[in-house]
Protein backbone atom coordinates (compact mmCIF):
# COMPACT_ATOMS: atom_id res chain seq x y z
CA UNK A 1 0.00 0.00 0.00
CA UNK A 2 0.95 3.50 -0.90
CA UNK A 3 -0.48 6.75 0.62
CA UNK A 4 -0.14 9.29 -2.34
CA UNK A 5 -1.78 13.08 -2.98
CA UNK A 6 -4.72 13.01 -4.83
CA UNK A 7 -4.22 16.30 -7.29
CA UNK A 8 -6.79 16.82 -10.19
CA UNK A 9 -4.65 15.09 -12.52
CA UNK A 10 -4.99 11.72 -11.30
CA UNK A 11 -7.76 11.15 -13.78
CA UNK A 12 -8.34 7.27 -12.59
CA UNK A 13 -9.06 7.92 -9.03
CA UNK A 14 -10.93 10.74 -9.09
CA UNK A 15 -13.85 8.73 -9.30
CA UNK A 16 -13.08 5.77 -7.38
CA UNK A 17 -12.64 8.33 -4.35
CA UNK A 18 -16.27 9.13 -5.31
CA UNK A 19 -17.68 6.04 -5.39
CA UNK A 20 -15.89 5.09 -2.22
CA UNK A 21 -17.86 7.97 -0.27
CA UNK A 22 -21.02 6.44 -1.58
CA UNK A 23 -20.05 3.32 -0.52
CA UNK A 24 -18.30 3.71 2.69
CA UNK A 25 -21.15 5.95 3.97
CA UNK A 26 -24.14 4.37 2.74
CA UNK A 27 -25.17 2.03 6.03
CA UNK A 28 -25.13 4.62 9.05
CA UNK A 29 -25.09 7.85 7.04
CA UNK A 30 -27.09 7.10 4.11
CA UNK A 31 -27.78 11.26 3.93
CA UNK A 32 -24.39 11.76 3.26
CA UNK A 33 -23.44 11.28 0.05
CA UNK A 34 -26.33 9.73 -1.52
CA UNK A 35 -25.09 9.64 -5.35
CA UNK A 36 -22.24 9.39 -7.04
CA UNK A 37 -22.51 13.10 -8.60
CA UNK A 38 -23.07 14.32 -4.96
CA UNK A 39 -19.86 12.71 -3.60
CA UNK A 40 -18.12 13.86 -6.90
CA UNK A 41 -18.44 17.32 -5.71
CA UNK A 42 -17.28 16.49 -2.34
CA UNK A 43 -13.98 14.91 -4.54
CA UNK A 44 -13.48 17.94 -6.41
CA UNK A 45 -14.09 20.43 -3.14
CA UNK A 46 -11.35 17.89 -1.77
CA UNK A 47 -8.89 18.72 -4.35
CA UNK A 48 -8.73 22.67 -3.71
CA UNK A 49 -5.01 23.65 -3.94
CA UNK A 50 -5.24 24.79 -0.10
CA UNK A 51 -6.68 21.54 1.29
CA UNK A 52 -4.81 18.28 2.65
CA UNK A 53 -6.07 15.08 0.16
CA UNK A 54 -4.54 11.98 0.79
CA UNK A 55 -5.64 8.64 -0.53
CA UNK A 56 -4.09 5.26 0.10
CA UNK A 57 -3.77 2.74 -3.01
CA UNK A 58 -2.28 -0.36 -4.01
CA UNK A 59 -0.17 -1.57 -6.95
CA UNK A 60 -2.92 -1.62 -9.52
CA UNK A 61 -3.99 1.89 -8.82
CA UNK A 62 -7.00 0.76 -6.23
CA UNK A 63 -8.34 3.34 -4.04
CA UNK A 64 -8.26 1.79 -0.68
CA UNK A 65 -9.25 4.49 1.38
CA UNK A 66 -9.13 8.33 1.21
CA UNK A 67 -8.58 11.27 3.60
CA UNK A 68 -9.05 15.17 3.06
CA UNK A 69 -8.17 18.01 5.34
CA UNK A 70 -9.77 21.59 5.44
CA UNK A 71 -7.48 24.78 7.03
CA UNK A 72 -8.74 27.24 9.92
CA UNK A 73 -7.87 29.78 12.31
CA UNK A 74 -5.11 30.81 10.00
CA UNK A 75 -3.69 27.00 9.45
CA UNK A 76 -3.47 26.45 13.54
CA UNK A 77 -6.54 23.97 13.04
CA UNK A 78 -7.33 21.10 10.61
CA UNK A 79 -10.60 19.59 10.19
CA UNK A 80 -10.46 16.37 9.03
CA UNK A 81 -12.43 15.53 6.56
CA UNK A 82 -13.81 12.95 5.46
CA UNK A 83 -12.73 9.95 6.08
CA UNK A 84 -13.49 6.37 3.97
CA UNK A 85 -12.72 2.76 3.56
CA UNK A 86 -13.36 0.69 1.14
CA UNK A 87 -16.01 -1.40 2.99
CA UNK A 88 -14.57 -4.81 2.15
CA UNK A 89 -11.10 -3.48 3.62
CA UNK A 90 -12.11 -2.16 7.18
CA UNK A 91 -10.46 -3.35 10.31
CA UNK A 92 -7.02 -3.71 8.47
CA UNK A 93 -5.17 -0.82 9.64
CA UNK A 94 -5.46 1.47 6.73
CA UNK A 95 -7.88 4.22 8.31
CA UNK A 96 -5.08 3.92 10.72
CA UNK A 97 -2.25 4.64 8.45
CA UNK A 98 -4.28 7.32 6.67
CA UNK A 99 -4.99 9.03 9.78
CA UNK A 100 -0.66 9.46 10.72
CA UNK A 101 -0.16 10.29 7.48
CA UNK A 102 -2.86 13.21 7.61
CA UNK A 103 -1.31 14.02 10.60
CA UNK A 104 2.34 14.23 9.36
CA UNK A 105 1.13 16.46 6.37
CA UNK A 106 -0.58 18.65 8.95
CA UNK A 107 2.28 18.97 11.22
CA UNK A 108 4.79 19.84 8.13
CA UNK A 109 2.12 22.71 7.62
CA UNK A 110 2.70 24.15 11.05
CA UNK A 111 -0.79 23.00 12.54
CA UNK A 112 -1.28 22.43 15.71
CA UNK A 113 -4.43 20.81 16.24
CA UNK A 114 -6.76 18.11 14.38
CA UNK A 115 -10.09 18.64 14.61
CA UNK A 116 -13.42 16.91 13.30
CA UNK A 117 -16.85 16.08 13.99
CA UNK A 118 -18.27 12.39 13.47
CA UNK A 119 -22.24 12.28 12.91
CA UNK A 120 -24.52 9.38 14.81
CA UNK A 121 -27.54 9.73 12.95
CA UNK A 122 -28.08 6.03 13.72
CA UNK A 123 -28.45 5.34 17.22
CA UNK A 124 -24.69 3.75 17.77
CA UNK A 125 -23.91 5.48 20.64
CA UNK A 126 -25.10 6.48 23.94
CA UNK A 127 -25.05 10.09 23.02
CA UNK A 128 -28.02 9.61 20.50
CA UNK A 129 -31.83 9.89 20.89
CA UNK A 130 -31.28 11.75 24.67
CA UNK A 131 -31.85 15.16 26.02
CA UNK A 132 -28.21 16.56 25.61
CA UNK A 133 -28.95 19.55 27.53
CA UNK A 134 -29.16 17.21 30.95
CA UNK A 135 -25.97 16.77 32.59
CA UNK A 136 -24.37 16.90 29.15
CA UNK A 137 -20.94 16.13 30.09
CA UNK A 138 -21.62 13.22 31.75
CA UNK A 139 -23.29 11.99 28.79
CA UNK A 140 -19.43 12.29 27.15
CA UNK A 141 -17.74 11.52 29.73
CA UNK A 142 -20.02 7.88 29.85
CA UNK A 143 -20.04 7.68 26.19
CA UNK A 144 -20.92 3.62 25.02
CA UNK A 145 -20.01 2.94 21.52
CA UNK A 146 -23.64 0.82 20.29
CA UNK A 147 -22.85 -0.47 17.03
CA UNK A 148 -18.78 0.23 16.02
CA UNK A 149 -19.80 4.02 15.80
CA UNK A 150 -16.01 5.62 14.10
CA UNK A 151 -15.68 7.70 17.48
CA UNK A 152 -14.26 4.94 19.11
CA UNK A 153 -11.51 4.66 16.36
CA UNK A 154 -10.75 7.94 16.69
CA UNK A 155 -10.05 8.15 20.84
CA UNK A 156 -7.65 4.90 19.51
CA UNK A 157 -5.81 7.11 17.46
CA UNK A 158 -5.57 9.86 20.49
CA UNK A 159 -8.45 12.18 19.66
CA UNK A 160 -10.91 12.95 23.13
CA UNK A 161 -14.25 14.50 22.36
CA UNK A 162 -14.16 18.37 23.19
CA UNK A 163 -17.82 19.24 22.75
CA UNK A 164 -21.23 18.08 20.74
CA UNK A 165 -23.35 19.42 18.39
CA UNK A 166 -27.27 18.27 19.60
CA UNK A 167 -30.03 17.40 16.92
CA UNK A 168 -27.25 18.23 14.27
CA UNK A 169 -29.24 16.06 11.89
CA UNK A 170 -32.16 16.24 13.14
CA UNK A 171 -33.88 15.18 16.74
CA UNK A 172 -31.24 13.11 19.04
CA UNK A 173 -29.05 12.88 16.03
CA UNK A 174 -25.76 14.73 17.32
CA UNK A 175 -22.39 15.28 15.79
CA UNK A 176 -19.76 14.26 18.21
CA UNK A 177 -16.83 16.72 18.27
CA UNK A 178 -13.09 15.46 18.31
CA UNK A 179 -10.04 17.03 18.34
CA UNK A 180 -6.02 15.94 18.67
CA UNK A 181 -3.02 18.26 19.99
CA UNK A 182 -0.53 17.36 16.90
CA UNK A 183 2.13 19.55 17.14
CA UNK A 184 3.66 20.98 20.97
CA UNK A 185 3.14 24.66 21.41
CA UNK A 186 7.57 25.48 22.06
CA UNK A 187 7.27 28.86 21.45
C1 LIG B 1 -13.91 4.26 10.61
C2 LIG B 1 -12.88 3.84 9.56
C3 LIG B 1 -12.29 5.06 8.89
C4 LIG B 1 -11.76 3.06 10.30
O1 LIG B 1 -10.78 2.63 9.36
P1 LIG B 1 -10.27 1.11 9.40
O2 LIG B 1 -9.22 0.93 8.38
O3 LIG B 1 -11.46 0.22 9.31
O4 LIG B 1 -9.67 1.04 10.87
P2 LIG B 1 -8.29 0.39 11.36
O5 LIG B 1 -8.24 -1.02 10.89
O6 LIG B 1 -7.14 1.26 10.99
O7 LIG B 1 -8.52 0.40 12.94
C5 LIG B 1 -7.65 1.00 13.89
C6 LIG B 1 -8.20 0.65 15.28
O8 LIG B 1 -9.50 1.22 15.45
C7 LIG B 1 -10.48 0.23 15.71
N1 LIG B 1 -11.71 0.56 14.99
C8 LIG B 1 -11.83 0.78 13.65
N2 LIG B 1 -13.10 1.13 13.36
C9 LIG B 1 -13.78 1.07 14.54
C10 LIG B 1 -15.14 1.32 14.88
N3 LIG B 1 -16.04 1.69 13.95
N4 LIG B 1 -15.51 1.21 16.17
C11 LIG B 1 -14.61 0.85 17.13
N5 LIG B 1 -13.29 0.63 16.86
C12 LIG B 1 -12.90 0.73 15.58
C13 LIG B 1 -9.86 -1.07 15.17
O9 LIG B 1 -10.41 -2.19 15.81
C14 LIG B 1 -8.40 -0.85 15.49
O10 LIG B 1 -8.19 -1.10 16.86
P3 LIG B 1 -6.82 -1.77 17.42
O11 LIG B 1 -5.74 -0.76 17.09
O12 LIG B 1 -7.09 -1.92 18.87
O13 LIG B 1 -6.65 -3.05 16.67
C15 LIG B 1 -13.49 2.89 8.50
O14 LIG B 1 -14.03 1.76 9.13
C16 LIG B 1 -14.54 3.54 7.62
O15 LIG B 1 -14.24 4.05 6.54
N6 LIG B 1 -15.84 3.49 8.05
C17 LIG B 1 -16.94 4.03 7.28
C18 LIG B 1 -16.86 5.54 7.12
C19 LIG B 1 -16.57 6.24 8.42
O16 LIG B 1 -17.05 5.87 9.47
N7 LIG B 1 -15.76 7.32 8.34
C20 LIG B 1 -15.45 8.15 9.47
C21 LIG B 1 -16.63 9.03 9.72
S1 LIG B 1 -16.21 10.49 10.61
Amino acid sequence: MNIISLFPDKKGLIPQAAQLLVDAFREHWPDAWPTFEEALEEVQEMLEAERICRAAVDEQQNLLGIIGGIPGYDGHVWELHPLAIQPSLQGRGIGRALVEDFEEQVRSKGGLTITLGTDDEDDMTSLSSVDLYENLWEKIRDVRNLKNHPFEFYQKMGYVITGIVPDANGRGKPDILMAKRVRSVVK
